[in-house]
């Protein structure tokens, strides 16, 4: 609420402040006082792409796993995407969905984007028919200690927003819509900070600190589109997603030095820049040496998952901080971590390699478990007058 505060600006802070300071019999009617600047945008859920992809980081997202029914088939399937895209269409608005009981939970202006994809188990004959390429679930990971409630699901509807209670309206919405075709399967819900006091987008920290998401190749850029988008056949203007629930132990994290945190990933805590120089947004020089030693070690994240060493092969991450309370068997304990999740053109040409060289040998594997995983083909975008999915379901 703060954060919400602060990023309104100082118009909306004086506002607040002047209706404080009076009566409310003395208060002049809200209509003559100056409307402070939306703080957030009505993003369109129109075009080639779902929009929440590229879109910036938002405040909070809240992802939900959704299982199909049994006797769901492709016309089912058909008449669930055209409910969601009404749905997604107000609720993008800032209306309420058709039918909402309550509509004064949509506002405009909310950054709210809701991008819906595809497990592996509904890419299938029948139903959506083959997935994009390279398309599937993440192989075993030797790291990995994966629970079934945070895993799998055949469909999945990420929502993203400048607020928690507009998200989990949206959310609400999409799952009581979806009734008779799917059931809830996993919720997750984390937040970030895209924003810094002044309201300037900034890449944003995981809960170890890190500023993270440096090395991403920029929305809106070539890069960015041959990174992300599917190019061609019957997917074209979709992705792939992987979301892996990474939980990170935050105690033993604090134990190390400042510098030994900075070289575990080869960038530093205070902005994010190259321990090997330069801005933020530069690039590591991975052969730069001090006194004979790699600046960024060989088993540094950032090294691990760099480009170069993957033939170029690039994701486009985000991510979501969550702390949540869990039951161990032993009582109730707070576990903390990052909803992460990478979009790519092909999964297994493009990320498992990566997640394979991390498996293999990563400084931050000290600290993160994978205890979560699931794939969805991220359905490509629709036009107005068209629904999501049309062109694979028709
Ligand atoms: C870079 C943190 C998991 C792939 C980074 C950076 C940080 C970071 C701080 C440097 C800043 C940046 O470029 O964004 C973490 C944490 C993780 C995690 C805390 C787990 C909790 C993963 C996973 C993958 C991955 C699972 C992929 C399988 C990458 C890539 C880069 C990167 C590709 C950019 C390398 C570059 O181009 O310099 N990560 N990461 N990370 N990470 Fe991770």
């Amino acid at each position: 609420l703060l954060g919400y505060v602060g990023s309104a600006g100082v118009g909306a802070a004086a506002g607040a402040g002047a209706v404080l300071a009076v009566g409310a019999e003395d208060a002049a009617p809200a209509s003559s006082a100056p409307a402070p600047a939306a703080p957030g945008r009505t993003i369109e859920p129109w075009g080639a792409h779902q929009p929440g992809v590229a879109a910036p980081q938002a405040a909070v997202s809240e992802l939900v796993a959704l299982d199909l029914l049994p006797d769901v088939d492709r016309e089912a399937l058909g008449r669930l995407m055209r409910l969601w895209t009404g749905d997604i269409e107000a609720l993008a608005a800032g209306r309420g969905a058709p039918g909402d009981p309550a509509p004064w939970l949509s506002q405009p202006a909310s950054d709210l984007t809701i991008t819906v994809g595809v497990g592996p188990g509904a890419c299938r004959p029948g139903l959506f028919g083959a997935g994009p390429p390279g398309f599937g679930d993440v192989p075993p990971m030797r790291h990995d200690r994966l629970q079934e409630r945070w895993s799998g699901g055949d469909l999945a509807v990420l929502v993203a927003g400048r607020d928690g209670t507009t998200v989990a309206h949206a959310v609400r919405r999409l799952v009581a819509d979806a009734a008779p075709f799917a059931r809830a399967r996993w919720r997750q819900v984390g937040s970030w900070n895209p924003t810094d006091p002044t309201g300037r987008p900034q890449t944003g920290r995981n809960l170890f600190g890190q500023v993270d998401g440096s090395g991403n190749p920029q929305p809106g850029t070539p890069l960015f589109d041959a990174t992300v988008w599917v190019r061609e056949g019957r997917w074209a203007g979709g992705s792939s997603l992987v979301v892996r629930c990474i939980r990170m132990d935050l105690d033993t994290w604090d134990e190390l030095t400042r510098d030994e945190q900075e070289r575990s990933v080869g960038r530093t805590l205070a902005d994010g820049a190259p321990l090997t120089g330069g801005p933020e947004l530069h690039d590591l020089d991975l052969e730069a040496r001090s006194q004979g030693r790699l600046v960024v070690p060989a088993d540094a994240h950032a090294r691990r998952a760099h480009p170069s060493l993957h033939g170029g092969r690039r994701m486009f991450r985000k991510g979501a901080n969550y702390t949540r309370e869990v039951e161990t068997g032993q009582g109730v304990e707070v576990e903390s971590g990052l909803v992460f999740l990478a979009f790519q053109a092909d999964l297994a040409d493009q990320f498992v390699p990566v997640q394979q060289a991390l498996d293999e040998s990563d400084q931050l594997n000290d600290w993160t478990t994978a205890i979560g995983s699931a794939t969805f083909a991220v359905l490509p975008g629709f036009e107005q007058g068209s629904w999501l999915g049309e062109q694979l379901l028709t």
